[in-house]
């Protein structure tokens, strides 16, 4: 098979390894012209009350600073348990999106008990999780070092399953089944890709590649290891193959990608307490204290205890697959990668 494979390549570039031109690119305050601030009751039944544009602003929960685009949780006011919950913010990108590569330039994870923040995408025409869900960074509380993997993983209807050698690189691989609440995911081993760890080495770049016809895969760059050339910086054209191997690779041995997932919106937001995070993680975080605090009561109650519940985002590029190789990539460099990832598969 393998064989096979490298005797294809130079009919098939674009295969493997494919070549991006950027589409769309935000940073700093370009993020309100990219994104709406949703307002509807928290969908997983927790203590975030979303609120609006206007809200965030004055209240200072979304501002741009140069090229940092911030969002946070409100912390100083304790909320009643009779209303939604607490200030927090979720966007939703104006356009959706098709195939292409997701590079989302993070330097703050928000962190903290009860926390649950994501940057994923969604189908807009559901009901969930028809037209899947696609998470690219997610985790719970991010409060030390055992809350510091990322968690990249994908929601289905049934019957779109992954293989179990589908990690290549450090991956750590969870549930094979798509479907539904949990999906099926691949774990970051570094612990450094998620929570405090994350934040500590000043962040890092994660990238998403859609393609309905090859699968997902996903990549993390601590920004205190070395971040491929072109990711921090937006450049116009991005090389699949210079990204090395993947940390999680989602192919489509087991899944007809094209019958779940349609075109994507991509949010980011921060959740407090609900389905994942006030479930059973919460009584192993020690979270709960001497107090025993519910994960909802700890959310309305302890408004100090989120400060460090916020993004920091340094920039997000949408990438889009080009025609053809720009006559300058050294292809015999690209060729030797390609099967070097065919391999590692
Ligand atoms: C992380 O988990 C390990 C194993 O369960 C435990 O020994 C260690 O104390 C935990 N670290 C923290 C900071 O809670
Ligand atoms: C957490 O522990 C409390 C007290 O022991 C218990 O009442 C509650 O059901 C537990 N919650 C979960 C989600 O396991
Ligand atoms: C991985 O699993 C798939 C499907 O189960 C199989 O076709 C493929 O050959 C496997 N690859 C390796 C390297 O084991």
């Amino acid at each position: 098979m393998v064989l096979l494979l490298i005797a294809l390549l130079p009919l098939l570039p674009s295969a493997l390894g494919g070549l991006y031109s950027l589409s769309r690119s935000w940073t700093g305050d370009q993020f309100f012209d990219g994104f709406n601030w949703m307002t509807f009751d928290d969908p997983t039944k927790g203590r975030s009350n979303y609120v609006d544009l206007a809200t965030a602003r004055a209240e200072g929960l979304s501002y741009a600073s140069g090229d940092t685009f911030t969002i946070r949780v409100d912390t100083y006011n304790v909320v009643d348990a009779s209303s939604r919950g607490r200030d927090s913010v979720r966007m939703h990108s104006k356009e959706t999106f098709g195939d292409g590569l997701l590079v989302t330039d993070v330097s703050h994870i928000p962190t903290g008990c009860a926390v649950w923040p994501a940057v994923w995408t969604n189908s807009r025409a559901g009901p969930w999780p028809a037209g899947g869900e696609v998470d690219i960074v997610e985790g719970l509380y991010g409060i030390n070092e055992n809350y510091s993997n990322d968690l990249f993983s994908l929601h289905t209807t049934a019957e779109c399953r992954m293989p179990q050698n589908h990690s290549r690189g450090e991956g750590r691989v969870g549930n094979l089944d798509c479907r539904g609440g949990t999906g099926c995911g691949v774990y970051g081993r570094g612990r450094k890709s998620f929570g405090v760890n994350f934040n500590n080495q000043g962040g890092g770049v994660f990238v998403m590649r859609r393609s309905m016809t090859i699968g997902f895969a996903f990549w993390f760059f601590s920004r205190g290891d070395t971040i491929p050339e072109g990711l921090s910086s937006g450049a116009n054209s991005l090389n699949e193959a210079d990204l090395g191997p993947p940390l999680a690779n989602f192919p489509n041995y087991n899944c007809d990608f094209p019958k779940y997932f349609d075109q994507h919106e991509i949010i980011i937001n921060i959740a407090l307490s609900g389905g994942w995070a006030g479930g059973p993680p919460w009584n192993g975080s020690k979270c709960a204290g001497d107090v025993g605090w519910t994960a909802d009561n700890f959310v309305d109650k302890n408004p100090q205890a989120f400060t460090d519940a916020y993004w920091d985002l340094k920039g997000m590029r949408w990438y889009e697959e080009s025609a053809a190789a720009p006559s300058t990539t050294p292809r015999c460099k690209r060729q030797k990668r390609v099967v070097e990832s065919v391999r590692a598969e």
